[in-house]
């Protein structure tokens, strides 16, 4: 973990209440796609944490949800604004693990760091696929990035406006080709996923945070290995070790 100022380079809205934030400074502090910063935001005690879409050299792209009042400052923080930042928090997804065929499934907001997590699969030569959940046609995100580095994208919506209707399990029938699952999204979203894939996975949580690095255990998951806490030890758990 890395405390660093890092410069807003724009910050625009992708979707109804769903924004992309770009920022320039120092990302040597992320390892892995999967991982997420906690941002210090003014007049706010608690920092938030912000999953990390992607990162470049000297780059790093977040895209969040405005949910609440600190998250809805941040949405008109304007370009050239410094921000405080942890960085490199959180296990992250770990690329060995995942085979030449991992299917990247997303719901909503949870389908940004599967953006990361794709841009370095097809670095090594790996050809993943992509199922994206929303709800409506109007929210959804990415699709065209993930479409850039070559993966084949599904989306889905839950109310039929575009793609497949119906859940990303519905999707997930429709593409044969995997057997591996690295998933992003809802609770609920991730046990269906669970339920449905008979091979291995690496699921990221949601769990709320609350210090953000591991002191508060406000955020702890039981687990077949006991209690781990989903900012230290996750967000991203095996498919094995998962109990709900
Ligand atoms: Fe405090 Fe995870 S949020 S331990």
């Amino acid at each position: 973990m890395r405390q660093e100022t890092f410069t807003v380079i724009s910050n625009r809205t992708l979707a109804p209440g769903t924004l992309e934030m770009v920022l320039e400074g120092d990302v040597s502090g992320i390892s892995r796609p999967g991982q997420f910063v906690n941002l210090r935001l003014d007049g706010f005690f608690l920092r938030r944490p912000i999953s990390v879409c992607d990162w470049t050299e000297g780059r790093l792209r977040l895209v969040y949800k405005v949910l609440g009042q600190g998250t809805a400052a941040m949405a008109d923080y304007p370009a050239g604004k410094q921000l405080d930042l942890l960085v490199g928090l959180g296990n992250g997804f770990d690329l060995e693990k995942c085979p030449e065929h991992t299917l990247l499934v997303g719901g909503g907001v949870g389908t940004p760091p599967l953006l990361g997590l794709a841009r370095r699969l097809a670095e090594q030569g790996k050809h993943p696929a992509a199922v994206l959940g929303f709800n409506t046609a109007g929210e959804r995100i990415l699709t065209e990035d993930f479409q850039s580095l070559g993966l084949r994208v599904t989306v889905c919506t839950a109310d039929g406006s575009a793609g497949i209707p119906g859940l990303v399990t519905d999707g997930m029938a429709a593409v044969g080709d995997y057997n591996y699952v690295c998933a992003c999204g809802p609770e609920a979203m991730l046990r269906a996923v669970w339920t449905l894939c008979g091979f291995g996975g690496q699921f990221s949580f949601e769990e709320r945070m609350g210090c953000g690095f591991g002191a508060c255990m406000g955020c702890s998951r039981k687990t077949v290995h006991g209690m781990k806490r989903i900012c230290r030890e996750g967000p991203v758990l095996e498919k094995e070790e998962i109990v709900w």
